[in-house]
């Protein structure tokens, strides 16, 4: 586990999170030769798709108990009607939102938990705009774990909010934004004794890798052209770029995508990155979006990310939020796909970059669907008709129907 930035090593046999020397973050870096000793194609092939599948490349040790609700795994459609509609080649979308708890996140959870219990810790906590608190509530009650989640006051939908209860964690809300409350509980975690599992924990991100290796997989054994995935703390476009760069020095593939990471407008200081030309993150103070799980105005990972996508040669854009209601609406009446407003703004930024011309007809993309829809039914409703009312009677609805 080394120092993002300066590369002090860090020893992974206790909470680690940020560098005890300059402060930057940690990440976990495979070694390539052992990891090729261990790694078989022809093994690996014969396991389910999931998480789990990849197990030799994922660094938990070999005794360790797993805590698992069988994650990943999850589909990779070929949306035809979709790609026609909005004029492109190509377009196939990543449903995250099948995953156990709805949302990507239960892929680094489960990683994340198991770590938990191998480092001996009692009580997990995170910070949350919604998913990361209502996957960490199940995974912690699967391991009999205290769970104590922070989240920002009255920006929760409803159904994320649901679960994190339902799970049995303690439920927090504070009074200020997700950046804050992620703050509060960084300054806390060693004093009361929490393990911290937000995608700053480097053990979440091995989780979440296995998303691209995955994708990898499902297309024949090669990487896709270019890949959209909405950017809010950063964490998983940095995951996905860490698999898809892994499966490629490890000979699984023979290229890697070009990341396209999608902000929404009101929360969007990586986008502000690449159109600024600038180097430097600068935090939007009070961020807002309809997509509250993207509703984070200084990314943690933001360094992580930024990197990412640089290398992958790609760029982040942003696109509203009416953008992001109307690729939502499609995605669910074209293709039977229910995302919640985040997962539908990598395909808002797939439209848009078709609209603009930054995008050619002749693509093939993969669009990142990060949650479920049923997560956040209050958007879902004010977006659509109120149902019909009818008396109970066959005439009613043959009326209704404008039947002869
Ligand atoms: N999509 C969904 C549905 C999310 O819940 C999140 C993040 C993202 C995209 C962005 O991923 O933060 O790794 O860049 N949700 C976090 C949470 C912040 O607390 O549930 P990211």
């Amino acid at each position: 586990m080394r120092c993002i930035e300066c590369g002090k090593v860090h020893e992974m046999d206790r909470p680690a999170y940020a560098c005890t020397s300059c402060g930057n973050l940690l990440e976990i870096r495979m070694d390539r030769a052992k990891a090729l000793e261990r790694f078989s194609e022809t093994k690996m092939r014969k396991r389910p798709l999931s998480v789990w599948r990849y197990r030799e490349l994922i660094p938990i040790g070999e005794g360790a108990q797993i805590f698992t609700l069988n994650e990943g795994g999850t589909q990779l459609l070929d949306a035809k009607r979709l790609a026609e509609d909005i004029g492109i080649r190509r377009l196939y979308i990543k449903f995250d939102g099948t995953n156990p708890t709805g949302s990507f996140k239960d892929r680094g959870m489960t990683v994340g938990i198991t770590k938990a219990k191998e480092l001996g810790m009692k009580t997990v906590a995170c910070a949350s705009t919604g998913n990361t608190s209502a996957s960490l509530a199940a995974y912690a009650g699967l391991a009999g774990m205290k769970c104590v989640v922070l989240i920002p006051e009255g920006k929760v939908a409803l159904g994320k909010l649901a679960q994190a209860m339902m799970h049995g964690a303690t439920v927090v809300s504070v009074k200020g934004n997700f950046d804050e409350a992620l703050d509060v509980v960084m300054r806390s975690a060693e004093r009361f004794g929490l393990y911290v599992l937000n995608s700053v924990n480097p053990f979440r991100v091995e989780g979440q890798k296995t998303a691209a290796y995955e994708i990898c997989d499902q297309l024949g054994g090669r990487s896709p052209e270019v890949l959209y995935i909405p950017v809010g703390n950063g964490g998983n476009s940095a995951a996905y770029w860490k698999g898809f760069a892994e499966y490629e020095s490890l000979g699984a593939v023979n290229s890697h995508p070009m990341i396209r990471g999608i902000q929404a407008e009101g929360a969007a200081p990586i986008a502000r990155m690449f159109s600024s030309g600038s180097t430097e993150m600068v935090p939007v103070p009070k961020p807002d979006t309809v997509a509250t799980a993207i509703r984070i105005g200084n990314p943690a990972n933001w360094k992580k990310t930024y990197r990412a996508i640089k290398e992958s040669g790609g760029t982040a854009t942003a696109v509203t939020d009416a953008n992001i209601l109307d690729a939502q609406k499609k995605m669910a009446k074209l293709e039977g796909i229910f995302a919640e407003p985040a997962g539908a703004a990598a395909l808002a930024g797939v439209i848009a970059d078709l609209e603009s011309g930054a995008l050619g007809k002749s693509s093939e993309v993969v669009c990142v669907s990060t949650g479920h829809g049923l997560k956040d039914p209050d958007v879902a409703i004010s977006q659509s008709a109120k149902p019909l009312t009818i008396d109970a009677s066959v005439e009613s609805l043959g009326r209704l129907l404008g039947a002869p």
